[in-house]
């Protein structure tokens, strides 16, 4: 549990310790300060005193906290985590990051789709997006000369980017590659290398990868496709899946977004499953790339 905390925060083990303080320190500091002011009004236990405390108590926390994060040098993080907080009450809409090296622009809501399969997904994405008044896919990346995705490309007249591991991995040469078609965000669809540093850095929270299967189980490196498939029936699952979810450096560890389910019937054979799972991303994927980019997810 500390571990998935410490991985949607984003944060060092050092940084997740004191913000635990700053929690437990802000948030017992606040109670006190509560009881303080309300024996001041000399009010005696009962209804009005404790619903006074309850709202006095959602008035200070706030505050409280963000104090206590100062000596504990979790300001950024606090200061963060409390407009969150009040984008969710108040129901306002949360702005994307803006990437760090300022070289694309996020009102262009240029996608690239990344892929090396049959690109099942990229096709339907790029229905999904097919008259999109602001969203439109502007490139398909692809590691796999002849995979049946350069053709959806080709018969979408979407610009294909093909691309080397070891460019890949090392330095921002693609970063750079992208920057020119103005891409703000990262789709990947049936792309099995692990993100690099570089794409990472450039696009926070701007990058998600669908997984066929219900994360936690059946993913990691070396977890795709048919042996996903495999690996839930061998199990005796009765259900699977699909997750969508953020990158980050580990292999499908990223937070998740979405996820739905079907069921796994004695009878399926990885293929079986792995059409009941296609389904699911036919349907699903496009909206939900829409709902995080639209900054409803
Ligand atoms: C999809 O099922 C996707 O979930 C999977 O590859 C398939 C690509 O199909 N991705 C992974 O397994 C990533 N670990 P497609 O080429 O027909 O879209």
């Amino acid at each position: 549990m500390f571990k998935r905390l410490k991985e949607k925060w984003k944060i060092s083990w050092t940084s997740f310790v004191l913000v635990f303080c700053t929690f437990a320190i802000g948030g017992s500091s606040c109670g006190y300060l509560g009881r303080k002011i309300l024996s001041l009004t000399g009010l005696e236990l009962g209804g009005l005193y404790y619903t006074l405390y309850i709202i006095l108590i959602c008035l200070l926390w706030p505050l409280c906290v963000i104090v206590v994060s100062i000596p504990m040098g979790q300001f950024g993080f606090f200061r963060n985590y409390l407009r969150k907080m009040s984008q969710t009450i108040f129901g306002l809409s949360s702005k994307p990051p803006k990437a760090q090296n300022g070289s694309f622009s996020i009102k262009q809501r240029n996608l690239a789709i990344f892929a090396s399969g049959a690109g099942s997904n990229a096709q339907k994405i790029l229905e999904h997006f097919k008259g999109h008044p602001s969203i439109r896919v502007s490139l398909i990346v692809c590691n796999k000369p002849g995979a049946g995705v350069l053709q959806i490309a080709a018969d979408n007249n979407v610009p294909v980017l093909m691309i080397e591991k070891k460019d890949f991995e090392q330095g921002n040469l693609y970063v750079k590659e992208l920057a020119k078609y103005d891409i703000g965000f990262i789709v990947l669809a049936g792309f099995l290398w692990k993100m690099p540093e570089a794409f990472l850095n450039a696009y926070p929270r701007h990058i998600i990868n669908i997984h066929p299967a219900l994360l936690p189980k059946y993913g990691g490196k070396g977890m795709y496709g048919s042996r996903v498939h495999e690996a839930v029936i061998a199990a005796g699952e009765k259900e699977s899946g699909i997750t969508i979810h953020y990158v980050n450096a580990h292999y499908d560890e990223g937070e998740h977004l979405f996820q739905a389910s079907c069921p796994v019937d004695a009878t399926d054979t990885p293929d079986t499953l792995a059409a009941k799972v296609h389904a699911l991303e036919h349907a699903h994927f496009g909206a939900v790339v829409e709902d995080v980019i639209e900054g409803r997810l």
